[in-house]
C-alpha cells in the first residue's frame, strides 16, 4: 500500500510513522509513506496558497491551481491513486471502510486547513469524503491519520498476529470484553475469577455475557442493531 499525503504541515503527519507498529510495517515494505506540500505547486512567488471565501465571512479557504497541479501530477503518475478528503461533511468513517480501503493499491489524502478547500477541488477529484466523528478539527492531518491507521492494519502483515485483527470491537457486532492482565489482586481489585480458572469454554461464554452488557451500557445503538439480528 502506497500512502501519500497532501499537506501543508507534514511534520504533523511524518512524526507518527517515526514511533508506531507502521514503522515496522514501512521497513518490511508492506506500506510507503511520501508528502506532498500544496506551497510546492504555487505559481505566485510567495508560496501564497489561501485565500478570501468568494461568499465574503471570516476564514481563509485554499484555491484550485496550487491543489489541481498537484492532484494532477498524482493521477497522471499514479492512475490507481484513490483521492480521500477529510472533511465534516463527509459519510462517518467506519470498520468497514478501512477493510474496503486496504484492498487499494494507492490512496491518496487531501488536507485542508483554514476554513477548508475550494469545493471545484473535490468536485473534481475526490473519489471519497469522509468524516471521522461529529465534532470539527482544526485541520484534515489528524483524520487523514485516523484513517491511514485503521486502514493500514486490515493489510496482511501488518500486525504481528493477525488473530488481534478477528476478536476485536467492530469486527463483531459487540465490542469487546474488558481485558485484565497480572496480578490477579490489584489494590484490593480482582480479575473475575473465572479466568483464573483455565476452562476455556466458560471464559468465553463469560467473555461473550460481557460484551453484551458492555455494549448495551456505551453502545446502545450498536446493541439494538445486534439484537435484531440474534
Ligand atoms: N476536518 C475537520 N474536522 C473533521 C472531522 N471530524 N472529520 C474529518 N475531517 C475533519
Amino acid at each position: 500500500m502506497r500512502f501519500s499525503y497532501v499537506t501543508l504541515f507534514e511534520g504533523l503527519i511524518a512524526s507518527y510513522f517515526e514511533d508506531s507498529i507502521l514503522k515496522r510495517a514501512i521497513a518490511k515494505e508492506l506500506l510507503s509513506v511520501e508528502f506532498f506540500n500544496p506551497r510546492d505547486y504555487t505559481l505566485n512567488k510567495h508560496g501564497k496558497v489561501d485565500d478570501y471565501q468568494a461568499s465574503g465571512g471570516a476564514g481563509l479557504v485554499l484555491f484550485p491551481q496550487p491543489l489541481f497541479d498537484l492532484l494532477r501530477s498524482i493521477k497522471h503518475s499514479s492512475p490507481e491513486a484513490y483521492i480521500i478528503f477529510p472533511t465534516p461533511s463527509g459519510k462517518l468513517f467506519t470498520q468497514n471502510d478501512a477493510k474496503r480501503l486496504a484492498k487499494k493499491k494507492h490512496l491518496v489524502f487531501v488536507s485542508g486547513r483554514y476554513e477548508g478547500i475550494d469545493e471545484r477541488v473535490i468536485e473534481t477529484f475526490a473519489d471519497e469524503l469522509f468524516c471521522i466523528g461529529d465534532y470539527v478539527l482544526t485541520g484534515g492531518e489528524l483524520p487523514s491519520l485516523v484513517m491511514s491507521d485503521a486502514i493500514s492494519r486490515n493489510i496482511k502483515g501488518v500486525l504481528g498476529n493477525e488473530d488481534s485483527l478477528s476478536m476485536e470491537s467492530f469486527e463483531s457486532p459487540l465490542l469487546e470484553a474488558p481485558c485484565f492482565s497480572k496480578p490477579p489482586i490489584y489494590e484490593s481489585k480482582s480479575v473475575p475469577s473465572e479466568f483464573l480458572k483455565g476452562n476455556h469454554a466458560k471464559i468465553t461464554s463469560l467473555k461473550n455475557k460481557m460484551s453484551e452488557s458492555k455494549t448495551k451500557y456505551f453502545r446502545p445503538d450498536l446493541f439494538s442493531r445486534f439484537s435484531a439480528k440474534h
